[in-house]
């Protein structure tokens, strides 16, 4: 699964390490959380300090550790009430019993009590103490009191503890942790995309990658398309709030996050499926696939044996996928791809009229740097005439920046509109 790094990279997540065995676990949790992309700062308290050094933490978050509510020092740094406003989220793993009851009971004689009270972040606790701690009267106690306060509780995990017992107690593995808080703000970003996003509410379908037009069983005819423009598409339409379904030829690409996939290999099944796709409702068909012009006549039924000099191959026409979607009566807005080597504008804007498309993109596939496998494109975008939109340059970047400028073009292009989509 891949995650838009962009929305993790500008979260700031204070993880709160209390004293606990399970200490050691909070080290590979800081790990995973950079992993993600988040900015992650450490408040250690002084329990925690037996089990771990504040040095560890430092060098895994690349920031300086917080283990003092009143040092000169570190008050000049980031003080604690600055700490506090800085965070997006607190997660507090592990939360030791002594931790739990200061925060139930509003004591502030330490950093980390401190900043729960002074901060608005969601708390986040994930208790790991001995299972008769945890069964205590008082614990349960403070923990109903935490989950009133609108604290996040991560249950501890039933097992065999490091003091010998076996119970509940035990801190859920690092990763879950972490794959927990990415989830958490990737809905929250979902949610704002679904409702603010330039394609908020629309429903989006993008062919993307080569198809591949079987010969006999070993072999076939397809081209260099890696699929790249279009999954970077999907994403991008997804992070504005749409409704996405890739149809995607023989790419090794893993599926954008959030993004649905149906896998082809033919022209004639991704013509299939862009059909089916239509039925269940589409508002915007993009077409980034580099769909094979034309199919064998007859496909062997075996392997073709070596034989004579000569092998001839009687090819027939596909048929045009984003055409045929462009005739149908329930017609979604139609973004075309051009791949050209030469004369690009004069062949872009004839596909437009000719396939009767609402937008072309059109990339000049004979320069290495851009277009077919490279991780750069660089596109010049005609609209069609209802639109006033004219065209649009889009200068070389990064296939993803390419994606984003291409779902403006298409938001602009709706709102141009006479009777938007
Ligand atoms: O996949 P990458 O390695 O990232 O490379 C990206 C890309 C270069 C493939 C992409 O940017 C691109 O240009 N895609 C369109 C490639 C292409 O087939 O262009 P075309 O000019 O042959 O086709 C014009 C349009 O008709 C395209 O939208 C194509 O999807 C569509 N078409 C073509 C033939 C056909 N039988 N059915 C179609 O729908």
């Amino acid at each position: 699964m891949s995650f838009d790094l962009s929305v993790m990279s500008s979260k700031n997540i204070i993880v709160a390490v209390t004293g606990g065995i399970a200490a050691y676990k909070s080290a590979i949790l800081v790990r995973r959380l950079k992993d993600y992309g988040f900015n992650v700062r450490v408040v250690m308290t002084q329990g925690a300090q037996a089990f771990i050094t504040p040095l560890t933490f430092q060098a895994l978050s690349g920031n300086t550790v917080h283990t003092e509510l009143l040092d000169t020092e570190a008050e000049s740094g980031m003080g604690h009430i600055e700490l506090a406003r800085w965070a997006d989220l607190i997660l507090v793993a592990p939360a030791s019993c002594d931790t739990m009851a200061k925060f139930a009971a509003g004591l502030a004689d330490d950093l980390l009590s401190t900043l729960y009270l002074a901060s608005k972040a969601p708390v986040w606790v994930a208790p790991a103490m001995n299972q008769q701690m945890w069964a205590a009267k008082a614990t349960q106690r403070n923990l109903n009191t935490l989950v009133d306060d609108g604290v996040h509780v991560i249950m501890p995990n039933a097992g065999s503890q490091a003091c010998g017992d076996t119970g509940l107690g035990r801190m859920p593995e690092p990763e879950a942790l972490a794959a927990q808080v990415q989830q958490y703000f990737h809905q929250a970003q979902r949610a704002i995309a679904e409702k603010f996003g330039l394609l908020a509410g629309k429903r989006v379908v993008i062919t993307a990658g080569p198809t591949r037009e079987a010969i006999d069983p070993v072999r076939y005819i397809s081209n260099h398309s890696t699929g790249k423009m279009g999954f970077a598409i999907a994403a991008a339409c997804y992070a504005a709030g749409a409704q996405v379904t890739l149809l995607a030829g023989p790419v090794s690409l893993d599926t954008p996050n959030g993004v649905e996939r149906i896998n082809v290999s033919s022209a004639i099944q991704m013509l299939e499926q862009s059909l089916a796709l239509l039925d269940q409702g589409c508002d915007i068909f993009i077409a980034t696939a580099a769909v094979a012009d034309y199919r064998v006549a007859q496909v062997a039924e075996h392997k073709i044996k070596k034989a004579g000099d000569e092998l001839d191959v009687s090819l027939v026409k596909n048929p045009d996928i984003v055409a045929t979607i462009a005739q149908q009566q329930q017609r979604p807005f139609m973004v075309g791809f051009a791949a050209e080597t030469r004369n690009i504008e004069e062949y872009a804007t004839g596909k437009l009229l000719v396939k009767k498309l609402d937008m072309i993109a059109c990339n000049d596939v004979s320069r290495s740097d851009i277009g077919f496998a490279s991780d750069q494109n660089a596109m010049t975008v005609f609209f069609a005439q209802q639109y006033k939109l004219a065209r649009r340059e889009l200068e070389k970047a990064p296939k993803q920046e390419i994606a984003q400028q291409l779902v403006e073009a298409i938001h602009d292009a709706l709102q141009h509109h006479k009777t938007p989509v």
